[in-house]
């Protein structure tokens, strides 16, 4: 922290910690409404900052020992507003980088169980959901989508040693950090078998049963989201269901494909949701996203396969009518995603040049 700024990983901890911040959200409304910091206010006075107006915060009061921050989108705007509120007295810093930086900040949800310790961890603003679990010392990691640091200092933090790295599949909202943690903590890289990767990785298959601490968790193909789809099975308890299943919808069957391949890849993905729906009414899935913003609440982002039936109808559609109804729901595309996918393929590129990329919402579901 400076005089004047915050930046993303000191803002997401104090988030964490249930420190007392004023979150003020300064951006124009349209842009506030694709995704926002959890729990922040707006407050509509971007074009007044930018038009050069004194005082625009002269009707807002706050506490005495409150420590607020402003956020804007590339984080000029909101050093503006942080002068304007010091003049009031408020203890206040700008946020360093505005949401493009944000884009970056995580937190967690822990769930645990005899001899294991799944940690969820969130990228908040993309919604999206990676999970490192533990048993015994070993550790699995499942999609990272953040720096590779984060899941590094949480292996460290519980003494465990990661041992195996795997994706749900080949990813197209964001860079995915499997190859390049598998890679400098020298654990096993499992990935879908593709062949538009271009690095070294053990194909995963069908059935494949991997072990780590005591435990063990097992592949299913799911195919349908993307042709390369998995989803894992922990202990018959847990279900890792990536961008097959969400808690309130279902995978997009669309991107790389045109209405015809969607049609047939929608039916793929049906099939597949057949496969998921016939475990047990009991199992706890853990999706690969959720469409808005992960709060600080460290609660676990999962439900019993029985509830999300019950609240998803799409999943009691007979086929013709499920392929449908998910072509006619399709949702927007997401930005940049063909050059991720290629990304995605490659393995490698510096994390700072990751950050306009993966910016932004995501667009992973229909519900
Ligand atoms: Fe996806």
């Amino acid at each position: 922290m400076t005089d004047t700024l915050i930046s993303v990983e000191e803002l997401r901890t104090k988030l964490e910690n249930k420190e007392r911040i004023q979150v003020i959200d300064i951006r124009p409304l349209e842009e506030r409404e694709e995704w926002k910091i959890p729990g922040s206010v707006h407050v509509d006075v971007y074009h007044q900052l930018k038009s050069g107006k004194e005082d625009v915060f002269s009707t807002m009061d706050f506490l005495k020992d409150e420590t607020v921050v402003t956020v804007c989108a590339a984080g000029k705007t909101s050093l503006i507003a942080m002068e304007q509120l010091r003049k009031k007295g408020v203890k206040v810093y700008s946020l360093e980088g505005g949401m493009r930086s944000w884009t970056r900040a995580w937190n967690t949800a822990i769930t645990e169980d005899k001899h294991l310790k799944i940690i969820q961890v969130r990228r908040t603003g993309k919604g999206c959901l990676s999970y490192i679990i533990g048993s015994d010392g070993e550790a699995l990691v499942i999609d990272p989508s953040l720096d590779i640091e984060v899941y590094i200092s949480i292996a460290k933090n519980n003494n465990w040693k990661i041992t195996h790295v795997l994706d749900t599949h080949i990813h197209a909202d964001h860079f995915s950090r499997a190859k390049r943690l598998a890679t400098t903590v020298k654990a096993q890289l499992l990935m879908p078998p593709n062949t538009a990767l271009q690095y070294p990785y053990e194909k995963i298959q069908d059935q494949q049963l991997i072990s780590f601490g005591l435990t063990n968790i097992q592949a299913i193909a799911t195919p349908g989201h993307t042709s390369d789809s998995f989803s894992y099975l922990l202990q018959e308890k847990y279900l890792f269901s990536g961008d097959t299943l969400f808690t309130k919808g279902v995978g997009r069957p669309d991107l790389k494909a045109n209405t015809d391949q969607a049609k047939i890849k929608a039916g793929i993905l049906y099939d597949s949701l057949q496969k998921i729906l016939s475990l047990s009414k009991d199992i706890i899935v853990f999706p690969g996203h959720i469409s808005e913003p992960v709060s600080f609440d460290g609660k676990t982002i999962a439900n019993s396969l029985g509830n999300i039936i019950d609240t998803v109808p799409l999943l009691t559609l007979e086929k013709q009518l499920f392929v449908q109804a998910l072509l006619a729901n399709i949702p927007l595309t997401p930005p940049n995603y063909e050059k991720i996918v290629a990304l995605n393929y490659k393995g490698d590129i510096k994390e700072r040049e990751l950050i306009g990329l993966e910016a932004g919402a995501n667009r992973c579901a229909i519900s």
